[in-house]
């Protein structure tokens, strides 16, 4: 007799092979960012570097290019920068997660890779019901599921989900994102011995005041010396330039207070100024580095107005970055590893004045700047432009809106000016990494699929040097290798 979970494995294998030509004959297909074999990707989940390998889970449904129950896809890397998909980590089929594995994290322990993640349930009554589960894995690929591990503690509703674990001082901790009874978003704190029985002890933060109803996807650690919570609220308003994307992703700093299960923490940041970007996930490698991925994407956010649904897929990760906390502020860094990905230089030119050039759709863009301008311009592919004026400091994003056609745009300021720039370019995406990775600008960019054209505006005195790379179109390896499908 299969089993249901058997039964679902087979069905979303079937979805893979079934839309395999239709998703690669799509143009916007990535050529080195993870990105479903078909249907809708969110969240990475249990990143993490074990036994040298490292592991990329993701939010997965394989059979239509909306939300529902989700799955735990696989990614694993040895190097970062090369991504082969791997069979199916979890499936959506016990009682307990029978309407989605949802997001959660990876640890290492006797050996074994564990993942905590979150089983979401609607119950008969169409109730929606919350359970943090264990599976664990002995060879990286094979997961067993332990079941339940912890249940809704009082004081919360069912909108508690997405537990990161870690070890501090020989003690286990998990953070869970919550809604509290008076809906305002929470950051849950559970303890554990042995991973087995976890204790509530209360908010490690929230609610805040004008910070939402729900926080999702919470990743508490120390960088540099600083307590750091990232999480993604709910329900805040835009104020001027800031929180402009339907949700945001964001953090708090301060001071970890494990006695106390508290972050006595700042004002919230927020991580990325594009416009798409939301829910990352971070995790120590063994080099040290604090490594980050988000999903290139937004909840509720015109996802139905993607073109990539024609072809039967949605969404792709970010790249990986290295946090570095500087100056107060969170910078986000592209791995030295990036540089792997670089096939020929294009071009390397000092730019005296406007300048047009035509790049292929995979490809890095380099800015240095000696001292810092004044006024420039980067338009690409007929369907982005970067502005910046030292006057106003604002450095802009715009683009035509997927949904309704009018232009939107998304703003920081670089108080200190532009001194540094930059920018990944991948079929239908674009990463900007401006002054060391001070501020970042992630999105999506559909531009016509023959469109090479990148010009720059560049009518001041400062001498401006712009690097250009071709790079590879074929990191990321979806053959699925399984023995018996
Ligand atoms: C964030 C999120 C998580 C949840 C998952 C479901 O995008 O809503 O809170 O676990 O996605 O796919």
């Amino acid at each position: 007799m299969i089993t249901s979970e058997e039964k679902l494995r087979k069905q979303a294998y079937e979805a893979v092979e079934k839309n395999k030509e239709t998703v690669q004959a799509d143009p916007y297909r990535q050529g080195y960012h993870m990105m479903p074999p078909v249907g809708l990707l969110n969240d990475p989940n249990g990143w993490i570097q074990w036994r040298g390998t490292y592991h990329m889970f993701f939010q997965w449904m394989p059979f239509h290019t909306g939300h529902g129950a989700k799955y735990w896809g696989h990614y694993s890397s040895e190097n970062l920068v090369d991504w082969k998909l791997e069979p199916i980590a979890l499936t959506p089929g016990d009682w307990f997660d029978k309407n989605g594995c949802y997001s959660g994290s990876a640890i290492e322990h006797d050996d074994k890779l564990k993942v905590f993640y979150t089983g979401n349930v609607r119950n008969n009554q169409g109730e929606r019901e919350t359970y943090q589960c264990l599976a664990e894995s002995i060879n990286g690929n094979d997961f067993v599921k332990k079941g339940v591990k912890a249940e809704l503690p009082e004081g919360y509703t069912a909108h508690f989900r997405d537990p990161k674990v870690w070890k501090h001082e020989g003690k286990w901790y998990m953070v869970v994102g919550a809604q509290t009874l008076e809906r305002q978003g929470a950051v849950a704190l559970l303890e554990s011995e042995d991973l087995e029985i976890w204790t509530h002890k209360g908010e490690l933060a929230g609610p805040v005041e004008g910070l939402g109803y729900m926080w999702e996807c919470p990743d508490t650690f120390e960088l540099d010396g600083q307590g750091v919570l990232i999480f993604s609220p709910q329900g805040v308003e835009a104020q001027g330039i800031d929180f402009n994307n339907q949700y945001q992703t964001g953090y708090v700093t301060g001071e970890l207070d494990y006695e106390a299960g508290k972050l006595n923490h700042g004002a919230f940041t927020e991580l990325d100024r594009g416009f798409e970007f939301y829910a990352p996930q971070s995790m120590i490698d063994k080099k040290g580095r604090r490594l980050l991925v988000g999903w290139m994407g937004v909840p509720d956010q015109n996802e139905e107005h993607h073109p990539t649904i024609k072809h039967h897929w949605i969404h792709n990760l970010t790249l990986p970055r290295e946090l570095k906390f500087i100056n107060g502020k969170i910078h986000q860094l592209p791995i030295e590893e990036m540089k792997q990905l670089r096939e020929e230089k294009l071009f390397e030119e000092v730019v005296g004045a406007d300048l047009s050039k035509t790049l292929p759709r995979t490809a890095e863009l380099e800015m240095d700047v000696d001292g810092s301008l004044s006024q420039f311009e980067l338009h690409l592919f007929d369907y982005l432009s970067l502005t910046y004026s030292k006057e106003t400091g604002y450095f802009t994003m715009e683009r035509t809106s997927l949904a309704t056609g009018n232009t939107e745009s998304r703003s920081c300021r670089l108080i200190e000016g532009l001194q540094q720039m930059k920018v990944f370019i991948d079929h239908s995406s674009v990463e900007i990494f401006l002054n060391d990775g001070k501020e970042v600008f992630t999105s999506r960019m559909f531009a016509e699929p023959d469109e090479r054209m990148v010009k720059v505006v560049h009518k001041g005195k400062e001498r401006l040097k712009l690097t250009a790379w071709q790079l590879r179109n074929d990191a990321i390896d979806q053959d699925i290798h399984v023995n018996n499908i």
